[in-house]
């Protein structure tokens, strides 16, 4: 039976890691929303399961991990229809649309559970796939660690993840404001491909791409990633409420820095491929 099964999420850590009930809730809150603004998570999406069309593989059990509404699963299952797809989130609001969406069986066996304590045997899946959602993990190094512990030797992890580029220019205008971090941290291409090495993984393939997308103000940047789920997480963000001289100063910094009339915001996306270890670690 096709159920949301759920597990309970880690606790959060005391040192600036992401918050993962703030996570969870975020997301769950945004589900109805998601598809519709989620342009540049799409198109990342695609062309990694143009990828995977290009592999010829065939696996019998896959993972998205971090499915969000379930839109990739549901793909994943055209492409592989024998396989057994579990479609994996920490958002129990993400898997509750996806189930009204795509019905019982339509986007894989769901369960809530966290990508990097996540519900399954060492080495037991074939494919774990996860399209912009390892970002959000406590950190790359525990991230790949798990995944390489779920995957059978030779299996393949094909992510996409956001690098350290992204929202650097919303990161800027902040720090000239105040001293907290109002913008989640995001690591580079070498420290997916050094940490994913770390965890025992072969043939690693990384690489970076980067996005401009415009906007005609900053509040529509804004508004756009509150409607994605994409909230602040880190332990270090402020906990009172911004106030409005300090968001008025954010955007004239944002503006100046833009110069012209409309409004850049740098996306830098990191896709990677390898496959899993062939020792446990
Ligand atoms: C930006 S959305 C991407 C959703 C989907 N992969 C897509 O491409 O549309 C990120 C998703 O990752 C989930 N997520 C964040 N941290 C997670 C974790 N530690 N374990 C599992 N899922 C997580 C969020 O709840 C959210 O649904």
């Amino acid at each position: 039976m096709m159920a949301v099964e759920s597990l309970p999420t880690s606790e959060c850590g005391s040192d600036g890691r992401p918050d993962k009930r703030l996570i969870g809730r975020s997301f769950g809150a945004a589900a109805e929303r998601y598809d519709g603004l989620a342009e540049l998570q799409r198109r990342v999406g695609e062309k990694l399961l143009s990828r995977l069309a290009g592999m010829s593989l065939g696996p019998e059990r896959i993972v998205d991990a971090g499915s969000g509404t379930g839109y990739l699963a549901t793909r994943l299952i055209e492409l592989y229809p024998k396989a057994d797809l579990v479609a994996l989130d920490i958002a129990e609001g993400m898997l509750r649309f996806a189930k009204s969406r795509y019905g019982e069986s339509g986007a894989g066996r769901l369960v809530c559970g966290d990508a990097e304590a996540m519900p399954f045997r060492d080495r037991s899946i074939d494919l774990v796939f996860s399209n912009v959602a390892i970002q959000w993990c406590s950190g790359l190094d525990s991230v790949f660690r798990e995944i390489g512990r779920v995957l059978r030797p030779g299996g393949i992890a094909l992510f996409s993840t956001f690098g350290a580029e992204t929202l650097k220019e919303l990161r800027s205008a902040w720090a000239s404001v105040d001293d907290y971090s109002h913008v989640n941290r995001f690591g580079d291409s070498a420290a997916v491909r050094s940490a994913l090495r770390e965890a025992g993984f072969q043939e690693i393939d990384v690489a970076a791409e980067v996005h401009r997308l415009e906007y005609g103000s900053v509040y529509d940047l804004m508004r756009e990633l509150k409607g994605l789920g994409a909230h602040n997480v880190t332990l270090d963000r402020p906990r009172h409420l911004t106030g409005k001289g300090a968001l008025r100063r954010m955007i004239a910094a944002y503006e100046r820095q833009s110069g012209g009339s409309g409004l850049d915001a740098t996306f830098e996306v990191v896709y990677g491929c390898a496959r899993g270890p062939a020792k446990c670690r």
